[in-house]
């Protein structure tokens, strides 16, 4: 791929998804490794399923950066991430299986906040049954955050070194949760604390080789002119202060993430790569204007078959759409995108038409701009440009030549409409099904 900017002030990349989540990212992250020293996750925490596809082999990452894949490299997994031990613990060990080895090259913030049991047992009481339910991965991670931000429950990394300091802190805070967990059911899972400590502890000592000030590390790497890149999880319409509140994750996904979940100053980062899948899809609740609820015969399940779009993390069907340009165009402003990945293109082949969504209706009005409330944006109505389809297999292209007409002019369609230019279009989940342009 293109060189990264010279300038060592913006010599960070970022890899950012422009919808809600599953842009496949993870494969963008896989091609610029090559070029990069570092690979930082900033944000989220296991509830990200990065799939990256090589030589025939399919890796699966939640927690870990795409880069640990490539053990040449330094990977990050930085303050602002969410980290639930044994899910690392398991990670880990699965990547050691299967031959790939991971041990310095691997470092966790000793600042990154804990999931603990009791943060799975809140997140699985509020979302049950409820009609206010966002529809979560379940993996602690909003419970985990609200701890964070609150500061009296939320417990760093670094604390998991320290047995009595630890025991100390666990016990008001456990208390303190058994009583909520009760008051939310009186079924809930409640909690010992002496237990959790030891518990924890073990996990602690087992990742006290990975375990360390990762903002020092990543500004010594800079000091050394490393090229860092930056791995978003979630999308960027799953940002919770820009996104589709309250159906969003619980950290800022976007690029805004990266300088509290990192320590890096956003001014290092010159080159932000937005990726968009050539449709759209979305997993959990909220609402997704451009969704084709249309049938078994229909384009949204048959999008959902081609892509495979069931999630990584949690098995759900994906809900699927045609690509739209006014929610995705909001997102690259909110990123900062300079360029464009457009992924999957290959899901569209075989339709006789292809459709965007240029704006909205809204209470008989156009809209050409993304409105910041999930409250309007359910209400709102695609406005559609057709194009047409085609129908050959584009799943060996390797050059902007090798593909027809019809998909060359929805990809120009797709950067006109975004105002930035296509670097890359996948037309496969391998590594080499991919166009530089
Ligand atoms: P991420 O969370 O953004 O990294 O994306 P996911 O890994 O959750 O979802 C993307 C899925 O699409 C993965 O299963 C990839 O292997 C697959 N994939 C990536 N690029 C392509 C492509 O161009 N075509 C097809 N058919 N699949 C792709
Ligand atoms: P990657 O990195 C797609 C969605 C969940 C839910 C909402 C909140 O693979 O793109 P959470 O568990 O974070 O509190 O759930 O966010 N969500 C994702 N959707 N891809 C992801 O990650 C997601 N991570 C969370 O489905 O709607
Ligand atoms: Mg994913």
């Amino acid at each position: 791929m293109p060189e990264t900017p010279s300038d060592s002030r913006s010599a960070c990349t970022c890899v950012v998804g422009l919808q809600w989540g599953d842009e496949a990212k993870g494969k963008i992250v896989d091609l610029l490794t090559e070029e990069h020293d570092v690979v930082v996750r900033y944000n989220g925490g296991a509830n990200a399923g990065h799939t990256v596809v090589t030589n025939g082999q399919t890796y699966r990452l939640s927690l870990l950066p795409t880069g640990v894949l490539r053990p040449r490299l330094r990977s990050v997994i930085g303050n602002g991430v969410v980290i639930y031990p044994p899910r690392f613990l398991e990670e880990v060990s699965q990547l050691r299986s299967g031959g790939i080895p991971v041990g310095d090259n691997l470092a966790v913030s000793d600042h990154a906040h804990v999931i603990f049991p009791y943060h799975l047992e809140e997140e699985r009481l509020s979302e049950q049954g409820s009609e206010q339910a966002i529809g979560t991965t379940g993996r602690g991670i909003g419970p985990c955050y609200a701890d964070k931000v609150g500061r009296i429950c939320g417990i760093r990394l670094g604390e998991l070194l320290h047995a009595q300091h630890l025991k100390e802190r666990l016990r008001p805070i456990v208390e303190r949760k058994n009583r909520i967990l009760r008051a939310l059911s009186p079924d809930a899972r409640t909690f010992d604390a002496d237990a959790l400590a030891e518990e924890y502890l073990g996990y602690g000592e087992r990742m006290r080789p990975h375990i360390t000030d990762t903002t020092r590390l990543l500004h010594r790497a800079l000091r050394e002119g490393r090229r860092i890149l930056f791995e978003a999880a979630q999308g960027s319409l799953l940002d919770v202060d820009h996104g589709t509140f309250p159906y969003v994750t619980s950290s800022n996904s976007s690029p805004a993430g990266i300088w509290s979940g990192s320590g890096v100053p956003a001014r290092n980062v010159g080159r932000v790569i937005g990726v968009v899948k050539a449709y759209t899809s979305r997993v959990g609740r909220g609402p997704f204007p451009t969704e084709l609820n249309d049938g078994p015969e229909g384009v949204g399940e048959r999008i959902r078959r081609v892509g495979r779009e069931y999630g990584t993390v949690t098995g759900r069907p994906r809900r699927c759409g045609w690509l739209d340009a006014v929610a995705t165009r909001y997102a690259a402003a909110v990123a900062g995108a300079d360029e464009l990945a457009v992924m999957l293109l290959d899901v569209l082949t075989g339709l006789s038409e292809v459709a965007i969504c240029t704006a909205y209706e809204l209470d008989g009005q156009r809209l050409d701009e993304f409105p910041g409330d999930a409250y309007l944006v359910e209400r709102c109505r695609p406005v559609y440009e057709t194009w047409p389809g085609w129908q050959e297999d584009i799943s060996g292209a390797r050059r902007l030549a090798d593909l027809p007409t019809p998909a060359r002019r929805y990809v120009d369609r797709i950067a006109e409409l975004l105002n930035l230019p296509v670097r890359v279009i996948s037309v496969g989940p391998d590594r080499q099904q991919t166009i530089l342009c």
